[in-house]
């Protein structure tokens, strides 16, 4: 029998592919909207939701950068995360790494450190609301190599409050070697490593291949695509490399819009050994936070209990947490799972 929603709301797990500019529900994109007094040419939370058709990664991508013009003060920043993390503790979340876009706000003129503090204080008072939390930087891979390298020298003063850098953005004409001196620079300067490799993107298994080869992540977001080189999956499985698989996302952001949430190939890894895990992407836009990722796929694939349980326990093996913090966390899963 599959777990219901109550099970996989009770379960201690990680979401380590969360956008945070994707957490911008239409109803504080108005409120912010007011408060900054930014023309964002809707008036209603209706006209809001009417706006969204995606039907691949750079339609979507076209509705979300505009609206974070919203986002200008320490506190606007502040906001976002704080409403997230409620989110994610209501969902049964106890560890997030969470990513930002800095030049998604540098760019149109917003300090670093605006970002920067305003998420930072919702970090700390995470732990309060029951969930750890960290930050994730991610470079906007349409933007140049040397646009996220002077990004990565403005955040070292930073360095404490950024566990790792990932790569996200529109990955057609933008493979991940574009970046290979930016990421070499990041992990020299001790940031942990993760890039996306969409779904279905021109090339998807030779940007795989380039992130594990020359880049030399630990994790891959997304990366499903993987299932079509048997080869890769096993060296993927013995490297003990994560996924981040987002089910609902995938629904929105392939091409044609197709509702199978990519179920059978996430299936398929996880069956394969590989450490799978679920995320939201981008759950305001996407129709959904972790919780209802989790049934999205056990619905469309039928997951038994012991398959839903072991995506709750990649995500925390796969995490950046400290390897006690690990531990302990990985102990109050076995725990809920054996009551
Ligand atoms: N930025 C926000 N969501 C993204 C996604 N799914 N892929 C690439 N870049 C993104
Ligand atoms: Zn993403």
């Amino acid at each position: 029998m599959s777990p219901d929603r109550e099970f996989i709301t009770g379960l201690p797990k990680a979401e380590l592919h969360l956008h945070l500019e994707g957490t911008l529900e239409p109803e504080l994109k108005l409120e912010l909207a007011r408060r900054n007094g930014v023309d964002i040419g809707q008036t209603s939370i209706d006209q809001i939701r009417d706006s969204y058709h995606f039907v691949d990664l750079t339609s979507f991508l076209a509705v979300y950068y505009p609206a974070m013009q919203v986002l200008v003060t320490e506190q606007d920043f502040h906001d976002l995360a704080i409403a997230y993390l409620r989110r994610a503790a209501a969902d049964g979340i106890v560890h997030t790494e969470m990513f930002f876009d800095p030049q998604a706000h540098t760019d149109r003129g917003i300090p670093f450190a605006t970002v920067i503090d305003g998420l930072w204080s919702a970090v700390q008072e995470a732990p309060a609301l029951g969930v750890d939390a960290s930050l994730i930087m991610c470079f906007l891979r349409d933007l140049s190599a040397e646009s996220a390298m002077a990004t990565l020298e403005a955040s070292l003063p930073y360095k404490d409050r950024i566990i790792g850098v990932g790569l996200d953005s529109d990955e057609r004409d933008n493979p991940p070697e574009k970046f290979t001196e930016v990421f070499a620079r990041a992990r020299q300067a001790g940031y942990r490593l993760t890039m996306h490799c969409d779904i279905d993107q021109p090339d998807s298994i030779d940007h795989i291949e380039t992130v594990i080869h020359r880049i030399g992540v630990s994790r891959i977001d997304h990366g499903t695509n993987l299932v079509e080189d048997p080869a890769l999956v096993e060296e993927v499985r013995d490297r003990g490399i994560g996924l981040t698989c987002c089910p609902m996302s995938n629904s929105f952001v392939t091409v044609g819009h197709t509702p199978t949430m990519k179920g059978e190939e996430i299936v398929q890894l996880l069956r394969a050994g590989v450490k799978v895990s679920l995320a939201s992407d981008d759950p305001a836009y996407f129709g959904g936070y972790l919780v209802d990722n989790f049934v999205g796929l056990v619905e469309r694939m039928d997951l038994s209990r012991e398959e839903v349980i072991q995506l709750a326990r990649n995500s925390l093996e796969i995490s950046w947490l400290d390897a006690g913090r690990r531990t302990r966390l990985l102990d109050r899963l076995e725990d809920y799972v054996a009551r």
